[in-house]
């Protein structure tokens, strides 16, 4: 994985070089690709032993005993990743809170994970998370049951599915191979919104409300690990597509935001997708600060075909998947690496770091860059606590 920054260097090293040793890297880097491409291809595992085609079920084998005893938040689990995530849990014996915006979903969820596993608990809450009242009404009802918390599972997506070649080659060059496209620019571009908080949708749904869920839900986990001595874990769900977005994250949010520049899904997906990995590296630090003992980590799943694409089921859509079928992964498969993250021994302690195929990967130059992990973690402050100073009665404001 850490190949990924051999790349990028050889690759930077190489538009400095006279031709014929450009020739050269370019060479050494087609074939770390091409090597790559195979192990992802083949499931070769690598040094945490387990690699793409590992699944929720083997990698969550050595972590029954801790599972046993914690209590998972998992928003997005009427479907997709979510759903298998908060299977596997359940299965080990977790406790379980779905968070939902569709309650009838989460119900069928939970029937469906009691039938199979009787005895599960889990427990059913209303949430959005592109909205900020209903974020702090999920936390008060959520700290009304006086549950313990050890694991904060976020795998809740507002993104689309690209088919665009550009986005393909762009894709397999940075990740080795393992496709993963989303967007479709012609529909997103016309699907421009902003919450009820005033914030571009994607952005605020991806990101701003699991930032503040997290926020209101840190003491409740730092008292978990305190008493029971298990540490706390936080599972952020970003994409490989963060490493699209370039430039000025918060004045791009603005522009978009305010409409000043024409609606662009894939770079606003992106942007959300960046904001989740800044976040792990920002808590990383400010967990540590409160010498809590909780970790926060952030995985691409790897490419699947999930609920994602419902609204662009079609022969288009089919063809791209069959093209692309050999580098899909399951959705047992795609559930790899948040269980993983979230429940291996071996990840005891580790933080701030990030995670393809059960291993860990190199997020994007600007995903590691602490200042702007910092300005992105002050700027939502201000954009959640905007909201509790212009939009709630004074007395409620009062008590949160
Ligand atoms: N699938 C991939 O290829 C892929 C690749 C890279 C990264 N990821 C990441 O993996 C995560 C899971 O994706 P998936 O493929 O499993 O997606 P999915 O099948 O579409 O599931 C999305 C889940 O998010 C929930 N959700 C959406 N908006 C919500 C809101 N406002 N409030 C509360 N819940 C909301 C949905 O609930 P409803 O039932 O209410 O719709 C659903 O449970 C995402 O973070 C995504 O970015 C996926």
């Amino acid at each position: 994985m850490m190949k990924d920054r051999l790349l990028l260097s050889m690759a930077v090293e190489a538009t400095l070089l006279p031709q014929g040793n450009r020739r050269r890297i370019e060479s050494n880097i087609k074939q770390i690709i091409m090597l790559e491409t195979v192990k992802y291809l083949i499931g070769s595992a690598g040094t945490s032993g387990f690699g793409s085609k590992s699944t929720g079920e083997e990698v969550t084998a050595a972590a029954a005993s801790r599972l046993r005893s914690i209590t998972a938040i998992v928003t997005g689990a009427t479907s997709g990743i979510g759903a298998e995530t908060a299977r596997v849990l359940a299965m080990r014996g977790a406790r379980l809170v779905l968070p939902a915006r569709n309650l009838k979903a989460a119900e069928e969820t939970k029937m469906r994970i009691a039938t199979e596993f009787p005895g599960a608990e889990i427990v059913v809450l209303p949430l959005d998370l592109s909205s900020f009242a209903s974020v702090r009404c999920f936390v008060s009802r959520f700290l009304a049951l006086r549950l313990p918390l050890n694991l904060l599972m976020y795998a809740f997506p507002r993104y689309f599915f690209i088919i665009n070649s550009y986005a393909l080659s762009r894709y397999s060059l940075l990740n080795r191979g393992s496709v993963s496209n989303r967007n479709n620019a012609g529909k997103f571009s016309h699907d421009y919104a902003v919450t009820e908080d005033g914030v571009e949708m994607t952005f605020a749904t991806n990101y701003l409300g699991h930032f503040l869920l997290t926020k209101l839900l840190l003491n409740k986990m730092a008292e978990t690990a305190r008493e029971t001595g298990i540490q706390g874990r936080i599972v952020n769900v970003t994409s490989a597509i963060h490493t699209w977005f370039s430039g000025d994250s918060l004045h791009y949010l603005d522009l978009i935001t305010g409409q000043k520049v024409p609606y662009d899904g894939t770079r606003v997906y992106a942007l959300s997708k960046l904001a989740n990995v800044l976040h792990a590296m920002e808590l990383t630090l400010r967990l540590q600060q409160m010498e809590a003992n909780v970790t926060a980590n952030c995985v691409h799943p790897g490419i699947v075909r999930t609920g994602l694409t419902r609204d662009r089921e079609g022969l288009v859509t089919d063809l791209a998947f069959s093209l692309m079928s050999k580098l899909l992964k399951t959705i047992p498969q795609a559930a790899a690496t948040t269980c993983y993250v979230a429940a291996h021994p071996g990840l005891e302690g580790v933080s701030g770091k990030y995670y393809a195929d059960c291993n860990e990967a190199s997020p994007s130059t600007s995903a590691c860059s602490r200042e702007e992990a910092t300005r992105m973690w002050l700027a939502s402050e201000v954009m959640t606590a905007r909201f509790r100073l212009e939009a709630l009665p004074p007395s409620e404001e009062a008590e949160m």
